[in-house]
């Protein structure tokens, strides 16, 4: 393996604080490496002010340093322009952003928005809300029998009708990579924009947005080493200058009046209010900490520490690894049999295996599994076998228990 999670996981303080602690619930939210934690305190205590309002040099400073924050993402998902980078809060608000901006503007009734069974409540729930004002309808390509994305059911899904295909990279319940090369060009052919939800791809692939065409990109900054409050909506920019603005406030314009107000180009028009500084700063760091790392020594550390799991997981009597199809990536849910998620998640804490438990905000994905629950294991970069192992032998630990 390329990467040392030995040695890197000295660069995250959580473990030498948590001595003992197998940290397996990366995709919930990631651990934050010291450059992460120190630079964002470093930025209060040197250079801080309110950014795009100042004239005085520390606040010139300090929108600096936000706008090359900016870049930083931009270069990190090769767009086109940094101003087609805007900050919001986490991948969350980027597609709520979409769905009020962009779908409140252009989709009428009798469209169609395409989503799959493998998607998280937050790219399902924007859609119902916006439906239920607007009247069109929510189509949803199933997976397939393996728990992959039937990506030939969602090619015949897709219609002129289709006006947005809104499809997750990678299954944040399951692992289910997702070919969004392939999807984009279906979605083109037929003129709809296509939606990516970055959540779980972001902190293990390489991103390249132009190399995937899609319209739109979201991801979450606390699932890849950064900050909590900070996520990042790609888009064209000619989609972007088409959206009205998602809220109205303070830097958003370029003039009020009580009659009419102006609006700023993108990326300020979706950025109202004072931003999150701070924490876009403390995201550049962290995909700065990821490029240092390198994103193809993560890929193959993820895929490395996924078939081993795989592995692991088969030889354990008892234990049913939840299908994710053929392309399996970072996360690895499982059913221990006649042990209820929450019970199993819990028996593991005590053994300070850190693992979510429940229907990991994709209900609809657990009932076409006929799951109410599993119990996730999902990888970080500290990560590495023994985890794993650790993993399965608290498992085991928990089975025993339950049989007494
Ligand atoms: N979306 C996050 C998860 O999968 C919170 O756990």
């Amino acid at each position: 393996m390329t990467l040392d999670p030995a040695t890197l996981r000295r660069d995250f303080p959580i473990f030498a604080n948590n001595p003992g602690l197998v940290f397996l619930d990366s995709a919930a939210s990631s651990q934050k490496p010291a450059a992460v934690i120190d630079g964002i305190a470093n930025f209060y205590r040197t250079d801080y002010a309110n950014v795009h309002r100042g004239v005085y040099r520390l606040s010139a400073r300090s929108t600096e340093l936000y706008e090359q924050a900016r870049a930083r993402v931009a270069r990190f998902l090769n767009a086109r322009q940094e101003s087609e980078i805007v900050f919001v809060r986490g991948a969350t608000e980027g597609i709520n952003l979409v769905a009020y901006a962009w779908g409140g503007t252009f989709l009428k009734e009798g469209d169609e928005v395409l989503l799959t069974e493998l998607e998280h409540h937050s790219n399902i729930v924007p859609w119902q809300l916006l439906r239920d004002r607007i009247g069109f309808k929510i189509v949803v390509a199933p997976i397939d029998a393996t728990g992959g994305l039937d990506l030939a059911a969602l090619e015949k899904l897709i219609s002129l009708r289709t006006k947005l295909v809104a499809v997750t990279h990678l299954a944040n319940a399951t692992g289910a990579l997702v070919p969004i090369e392939a999807i984009a060009p279906l979605a083109h052919a037929k003129g709809a924009k296509l939606l990516v939800d970055g959540c779980q791809a972001a902190p293990r692939l390489a991103l390249d947005v132009q190399a995937l065409d899609c319209d739109f990109y979201v991801f979450s900054g606390h699932k890849i080493y950064g900050p909590t409050g900070i996520g990042v909506l790609y888009a064209k920019k000619a989609i972007l200058d088409a959206m009205p603005p998602f809220q109205g406030g303070g830097d958003m314009i370029l003039n009020v009046t009580f009659e009419k107000t102006i609006y700023q180009g993108p990326p300020a028009r979706f950025e109202a209010g004072t931003p999150d500084i701070s924490g876009a700063i403390g995201l550049a760091l962290a995909l700065d900490y990821v490029d240092g790392v390198g994103r193809g020594a993560i890929l193959e550390h993820e895929e490395i520490l996924t078939g081993y799991g795989v592995d692991r997981i088969a030889r354990l009597p008892g234990v049913r690894l939840v299908g994710a199809g053929q392309q399996r990536l970072g996360i690895l849910s499982v059913e221990a049999e006649g042990i209820h998620p929450h019970d199993l998640a819990t028996l593991l804490d005590a053994q300070q295996v850190a693992v979510r438990a429940g229907h990991h905000c994709a209900q609809p994905l657990m009932e076409r599994l006929g799951l109410g629950a599993t119990t996730r294991a999902s990888f970080g970069i500290y990560n590495d076998e023994r985890d794993i192992d650790a993993f399965a032998a608290a498992i085991q630990v928990a089975q025993k228990t339950f049989k007494r």
